[in-house]
């Protein structure tokens, strides 16, 4: 179906961030926006959505935030998703 100008997602009712974005919609982005074998680079994180729909969409990602808490928040959410941690390394 062809993509419409308007978008109308709704952000999270119970956010793990204040400011995580609609998963459905980041999972469009991605989608439309990359290839299989596409690396997503997220350099303000925050929640981790967009790192897990790359996750989920099979895509290879880098994720970047300055925040302790977020980055803490990142590594739960990505629990099931291979990545190379480099805070910890
Ligand atoms: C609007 S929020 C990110 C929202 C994200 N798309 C989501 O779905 O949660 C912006 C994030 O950028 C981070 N940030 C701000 N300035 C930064 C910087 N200079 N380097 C890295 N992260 C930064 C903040 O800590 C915050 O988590």
């Amino acid at each position: 179906m062809k993509i419409q100008d308007v978008w109308t997602y709704k952000d999270p009712q119970y956010p793990v961030y204040p400011t995580e974005k609609n998963h459905d919609m980041l999972r469009l982005i991605i989608a439309q926006s990359s290839l299989p074998d596409s690396t997503i680079l997220d350099p303000f994180a925050g929640s981790g959505a967009s790192l897990l729909c790359a996750c989920e969409l099979g895509r290879k990602f880098i994720g970047i935030d300055q925040s302790e808490e977020a980055v803490r928040g990142i590594r739960l959410r990505l629990k099931d998703c291979v990545f190379v941690d480099l805070m910890r390394a």
